[in-house]
């Protein structure tokens, strides 16, 4: 009989401090219960990847890094991809790359931690976005909601995972590289100013985790708002992301920003019971699509 290993890993939204962990400060992120799923086996002669992932260049990254790793008779493998969460920012190609490396693993019996699956990982990703700070294959890896250090790329878990966001879709798919490269150009230019607002936004995320460990909803709302001014002065909002986080913010949340890299993409909102619908309400009315997604406690594991 043949062997197939089946793999689930989880997606990611950014909760706080995009950009400025691509320069070493720390960011904290989420993994959300839709995925991707990878199932692996022995195939018949060269390799096989079928996939709904449009870009199979992560699937081959993560097997290049795996076999230079690992030096073994390569067999031929025989991939199946399906993804929940393609095209909304939510990060399939890293979790596509997690859950690669992750099967690849399972399937030749050798166990891995967490930190050695996101080193190999992130090689692979890093070998196609050179810039990419990592925090969503740590986030995709871990699960829950962490705290990532751009620097020394090592994870804190909170341990909560009932925090109450919405998620708005703008229905434009953002080009992080693109966007990490305006940013990139805007420090070049004035890096007194750029090295001003990614202090400022790490200062926002240690400040935010606390108030998530304290489950200060009210408090955490109003770092989110001065962490989405400061993504505005980056230049990386866009108007319609501006149209939804107002909406939202009119109808009675306690805070809303852009997450990810901005140009598109989604945003999130921080409600309280009370407010929910008309805020749900107000999204629709400003051109959101709402995604239902809950925060996911565990992250890549086999299913
Ligand atoms: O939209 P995303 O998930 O690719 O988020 C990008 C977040 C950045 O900080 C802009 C880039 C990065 O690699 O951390």
């Amino acid at each position: 009989m043949t062997k197939t290993i089946k793999v689930f890993a989880p997606g990611k939204l950014m909760l706080m401090g995009e950009h400025a962990v691509v320069y070493g400060y720390p960011c904290i992120s989420f993994a959300v219960d839709k995925g991707v799923t990878v199932e692996l086996s022995k195939g018949l002669k060269a390799d096989k990847v079928t996939s709904s992932v449009s870009d199979d260049r992560f699937i081959n990254a993560a097997k290049g890094v795996f076999f230079q790793e690992y030096v073994c008779r390569r067999k031929p493998l025989e991939f199946l991809i399906k993804s929940e969460i393609s095209g909304y920012g939510l990060g399939s190609s890293s979790a596509v790359t997690v859950a690669t490396t992750f099967a690849l693993f399972k399937l030749h019996g050798i166990s891995a931690s967490k930190r050695r699956i996101f080193n190999l990982s992130y090689k692979a990703v890093k070998n196609i976005q050179p810039k990419a700070s990592g925090y969503d294959v740590a986030t995709s890896i871990y699960g829950g909601i962490i705290v990532f250090n751009g620097k020394t790329k090592r994870v804190q878990k909170l341990g909560i995972s009932d925090i109450p966001l919405l998620v708005g879709f703008s229905g434009a798919k953002a080009d992080t590289a693109m966007m990490v490269e305006k940013v990139s150009a805007m420090r070049k230019k004035d890096p007194t100013k750029a090295n001003r607002i990614f202090q400022d936004i790490g200062d926002l995320v240690s400040e935010g985790k606390d108030a998530i460990l304290g489950k200060d909803w009210s408090r955490m709302g109003k770092i989110m708002n001065e962490n989405q001014q400061l993504l505005s002065s980056l230049g990386v909002s866009t108007l319609s992301l501006d149209r939804m986080i107002s909406a939202s913010s009119e109808a009675g949340a306690l805070g809303a920003k852009l997450s990810g890299a901005g140009g598109g993409d989604c945003m999130i909102a921080l409600y309280k019971d009370s407010s929910k619908k008309d805020i749900e309400k107000a999204l629709e009315k400003s051109g959101a699509t709402l995604l239902p997604l809950r925060v996911s406690k565990e992250g890549v594991r086999a299913v």
